[in-house]
């Protein structure tokens, strides 16, 4: 049975008693309304460890002005039963003012340089300063071994690590893999957002990256690539913020097309922002 904790304290209370008993505990971190691709993450930190925590918090400072923070899909009692039907031992619910107990405006604020400025931060400022300082501040709170993420947000994941390696949390982050529709399109809780007679072109964003991963394994090369990636997205009715062909540290290839890549999207269907990558 699934344990639902609103305090700090009892939490640390139920953590510390399993690690007294030896047992290796997971986080996975989400923002709720919660499918498939979160489930999938409890799943694979049970691979990993014996007790599972899942934090649910629609984080505040990681959503821009204009973006969807008050709109963004709450379910609390959907997510609580697919968590226990997944295997996850604790839900892990903080307030906001539990998350910053000096106020928003006074948190102390987790930047990671570099990796944080490229592609979706150049397109949504301070928005990984709001992931890491969320993010650290639930590693703190929870003290896991492991926690998971999903990989349809690359560079959050790239970031994180950037974060564990450089503050030297003693954490192993896992990279789950992306989860899709039948159709193809990777699963997000945004994707509720988009309207009936958008959502068949939604499909289209998951062909253009098999089509620039075989282009630029063909041969093509990597600025032809995104060009063509970003037109035929546009043709189809998105509005591109980046379509790239990346390094796995998300640095830009140089000519060779020698070892492993990532092709990243970032595009707008009606007024529901989507991303999506795949690795090659
Ligand atoms: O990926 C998400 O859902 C969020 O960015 C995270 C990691 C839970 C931090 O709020």
């Amino acid at each position: 049975m699934i344990e639902t904790v609103t305090e700090l304290s009892r939490l640390r209370g139920v953590v510390s008693g399993w690690k007294r008993d030896g047992l290796r505990v997971a986080l996975v971190p989400t923002m709720g309304n919660l499918h498939a691709g979160h489930y999938s993450l409890v799943k694979l930190a049970r691979e990993h460890a014996d007790k599972v925590v899942s934090s649910v918090f629609v984080n505040p400072t990681q959503f821009g002005p204009n973006e969807d923070f008050t709109r963004y899909p709450r379910t609390p009692e959907a997510d609580t039963s697919g968590l226990e039907q997944a295997g996850c031992d604790v839900l892990w619910l903080p307030t906001v003012e539990s998350m910053y107990p000096f106020g928003v405006e006074l948190a102390a604020n987790v930047h990671v340089p570099g990796v944080s400025s490229l592609l979706e931060g150049a397109h949504r400022p301070g928005h990984f300063d709001g992931v890491c300082t969320v993010v650290s501040r639930l590693f703190n709170q929870v003290q896991p071994d492991v926690a998971a993420f999903g990989r349809k947000d690359y560079q959050q994941l790239a970031v994180i690590q950037q974060m564990v390696a450089d503050l030297a949390f003693p954490i192993q982050i896992l990279g789950g893999e992306i989860v899709r529709e039948a159709d193809g399109l990777a699963m997000s809780s945004r994707n509720q957002y988009l309207t009936a007679d958008v959502r068949p072109q939604a499909t289209v964003i998951r062909k253009v990256l098999l089509a620039a991963r075989d282009a630029y394994l063909g041969g093509a090369e990597r600025v032809a690539v995104e060009q063509e990636a970003a037109a035929r997205l546009q043709a189809a009715g998105y509005l591109v913020d980046y379509a790239v062909v990346r390094m796995p540290d998300l640095s830009e290839p140089g000519s060779s097309h020698e070892g492993a890549r990532v092709a990243l999207v970032a595009a707008k269907l009606g007024n529901t922002r989507l991303i999506d990558n795949i690795e090659f």
